[in-house]
């Protein structure tokens, strides 16, 4: 199968790193990729919200299946766009409708879709005026969660600890701060407990569970700082046992996908459930329409299916008949990221990699220059992922790999996973059948 995947993150890495490897993927291009995915495939100059220019390509090169990546190509209606076009409809994008890409496109819409359908998650008020929002507010205690209904570059949530404060903020942001996107907000009541991400394919029929991660989204160490697109991720999640499985599935999935059939929203695509584990019971923090960056990095390298089976089963309505086989390795990656980030950063600078065994190097910003050189070109360079038999392991030698990698400006996380390390890995026991 020739496949175009979209996107050039190293999610996109992460995918094209395995798709390499898949006997059903005959050729490989990703549109616009970075210097990881060249290793790969073939990198083709086209932005993944052209959608002219990725008719034309697929056309022109006999693709016969689409990944998509980022969110944004789908909320704005790429698998819509494709169905609408004669020549393009028989190719399968792997992605949601636009309707079900509202998931993550709406705040607003991702909270009322969870009321019609009974799934836990923070009371909340959609609103357009400060009066509104003041009224909502008073009824809650700090801190105070305001969310931009709009994409927002993963920047559209702000949690305030004074009510002042918080009254400011939503007077920015129903201003314009993030212009369309936060015209409208909405304010929730924050949720005290662990945060964590189950993943799901499905057929828009039904759903196969893939291995769950844990995203660390702030920029220091103890987690302290500004909010980042992610800083490392572990898989699997310790805590994620039996009981909160059952919970998750029963609970969240299920009613959401049942929801979306409901409503008649087609869906072949992955939905992330980013949760919070509040003493034991999962409430949805927020739905995005496809893999998490840097969780793909965790969770393709222990997912021992093909994609092409996964994909093609996706896309014909079969999914109940394949089986997810996870690794019951654990996998931590490590991001290291470019001077100055999350805010204004460096671009430009030689990167050195020793190659550490075991070790993944997934670029996510990253590019080559006239004489081949690897220099950063992004704010998140490159996730530096190891599996390895305990998550304790994994993280040492990401660790030691990510020491190894040279570039002005690095910065990165050394505490990837230190939270979940010392908790017992019996669900890798639970999940896996294969003891190697
Ligand atoms: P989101 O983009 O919706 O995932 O929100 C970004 C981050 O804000 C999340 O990863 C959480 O850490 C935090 N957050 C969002 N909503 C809540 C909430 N209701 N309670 C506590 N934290 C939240
Ligand atoms: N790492 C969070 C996300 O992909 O949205």
């Amino acid at each position: 199968m020739r496949i175009l995947l979209i996107g050039s993150g190293g999610r996109e890495h992460a995918f094209a790193w395995k798709l390499a490897q898949d006997p059903g993927c005959s050729a490989l291009f990703i549109a616009p990729g970075n210097a990881g995915t060249a290793e790969c495939g073939t990198n083709v100059p086209v932005s993944p919200t052209d959608f002219a220019g990725i008719r034309d390509f697929v056309l022109r090169e006999g693709i016969e299946m689409v990944v998509v990546g980022p969110e944004e190509p789908l909320v704005r209606g790429i698998v819509d766009y494709f169905q609408a076009d004669a020549e393009l409809a028989p190719v399968p994008v792997i992605g949601p409708s636009a309707a079900g890409a509202q998931l993550e496109g709406s705040k607003a819409f991702a909270k009322k879709f969870m009321e019609r359908w009974g799934i836990p998650t923070a009371p909340y008020r959609e609103v357009t005026s400060v009066e509104e929002g003041k009224a909502f507010l008073r009824t809650l205690s700090p801190p105070y969660v305001l969310k931009a209904d709009g994409l927002a570059a993963g920047k559209g949530v702000l949690i305030l600890e004074e009510y002042q404060a918080a009254v400011a903020a939503l007077q920015n942001m129903l201003a314009g701060q993030f212009g369309e996107a936060s015209r409208r907000v909405v304010i929730e009541q924050f949720l005290r407990g662990i945060e964590f991400s189950v993943f799901v394919l499905t057929d828009g029929q039904t759903y196969k569970l893939l291995p769950e991660a844990k995203d660390y989204k702030r920029v220091g160490e103890g987690d302290i700082g500004p909010n980042t697109g992610g800083m490392g991720a572990v898989s699997p999640v310790p805590f994620f046992d039996a009981d909160l499985k059952q919970k998750v599935e029963e609970r969240i999935i299920r009613p959401t996908i049942q929801g979306l059939i409901a409503e008649s929203i087609p869906y072949k695509g992955f939905i992330f459930f980013g949760l919070m584990n509040v003493g034991g019971d999962p409430y949805v923090i927020e739905y995005n329409c496809r893999m998490g960056d840097p969780e793909t990095e965790v969770v393709l390298p222990r997912l021992k299916n093909h994609l092409t089976e996964l994909f093609r089963a996706v896309a014909e309505g079969k999914l109940a008949e394949v089986e997810i086989e996870a690794s019951p390795q654990a996998a931590v990656t490590v991001m290291l990221t470019a001077g100055g980030y999350p805010g204004d950063y460096r671009k430009g600078d030689r990167i050195e990699i020793t190659p550490a065994p075991g070790c993944l190097y997934l670029h996510a910003g990253t590019r080559r220059d006239a004489d081949g050189h690897l220099l950063t070109n992004g704010g998140r360079v490159l996730a530096v992922t190891s599996l390895a038999s305990s998550l304790l392991l994994a993280a040492k030698q990401a660790l030691y790999a990510a020491g190894e990698v040279h570039f002005e400006g690095k910065n990165y996380r050394r505490d990837i996973g230190q939270d979940v390390l010392s908790l017992p890995l019996y669900h890798l026991q639970a999940i896996s059948t294969d003891p190697a």
